[in-house]
């Protein structure tokens, strides 16, 4: 496959799209920014892809992780290998992708200053966690409640932050976004990524402005929306999010009004 690669905004269980847009565009790689919530386990939802050798790689988002169930159709996915939360993947095109799946949550992190503990966090590790998880309530390796599979502790940070990446992915949005968080921009920045990938937001605000200040260009990716990336930061729309321009007007006039609308 010669094409691009694809950057898949929240699927929230649905998963058609995306193998008719890699088809079509003969992708070279498929990335999942978090919230599948498959109905089956994932290889199965995306089995055309599997068996098209596309290359298929993916971060959970908070959804992954609501239910039991979700939770098997994911992490116990024969594709479970392709979560590249925590870690650097090299893509067909030679680009290192680095990962970082979840939300941030005030009872483990939510780095804010005007959040629990002036943002300061209540376990750095999930095994610090799971020694405060009753035991019926810990669940799989890591002994955290299941919920918080889906939850971005320090020590994923700490973790990146050691390691290199020309890509970074996150479900929660950076700095730029109204509702991110200037950390993603500070670990994009340490790791060299140059350029910088979300979802979660189900929108995709142009945020341009801020790619000089910030050293690295930064995309959202909208509710089952679809964009390429090339090695040089250019984007294309593949298919549109399906909040998109709902969210672009609101944005226009929240900007026009000073956001005082
Ligand atoms: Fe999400």
């Amino acid at each position: 496959m010669t094409g691009p690669v694809l950057f898949c905004g929240d699927p929230h269980g649905a998963f058609r799209h995306i193998i008719d847009a890699a088809d079509r565009t003969k992708a070279s790689a498929v990335i999942l920014l978090g919230d599948m919530e498959p109905r089956r386990p994932l290889h199965l939802e995306l089995a055309p892809l599997l068996d098209s050798k596309v290359p298929v790689w993916f971060i959970h988002g908070n959804h992954d992780a609501d239910s039991d169930e979700l939770w098997m159709r994911v992490w116990g996915s024969d594709l479970a290998n392709r979560n590249v939360h925590g870690r650097v993947v090299e893509l067909p095109d030679g680009r290192r992708l680095a990962g970082l799946g979840g939300v941030f949550r005030e009872a483990v992190w939510y780095p804010s200053a005007c959040a629990a503990r002036g943002g300061a966090p209540a376990f750095r590790t999930r095994r610090e966690h799971a020694r405060s998880t009753p035991r019926q309530d810990r669940w799989g390796g890591t002994g955290t409640h299941r919920k918080h599979w889906g939850t971005i502790y320090p020590e994923d940070v700490d973790g990146l932050a050691e390691m290199r990446a020309d890509i970074l992915i996150t479900h929660e949005a950076p700095g730029y976004h109204p509702n991110g968080f200037e950390l993603l921009d500070t670990l994009a920045q340490i790791m060299s990524a140059k350029v910088a990938v979300h979802g979660h937001q189900h929108d995709r605000l142009d945020s341009s402005d801020h790619w000089a200040q910030q050293g690295f260009k930064s995309f959202g990716v909208g509710l089952r929306g679809i964009t390429a990336i090339d090695a040089d930061g250019n984007s294309e729309v593949i298919v549109p999010g399906e909040l998109d321009a709902v969210r672009d007007f609101r944005q226009r006039q929240f900007d026009a009004f000073g956001g005082d609308s």
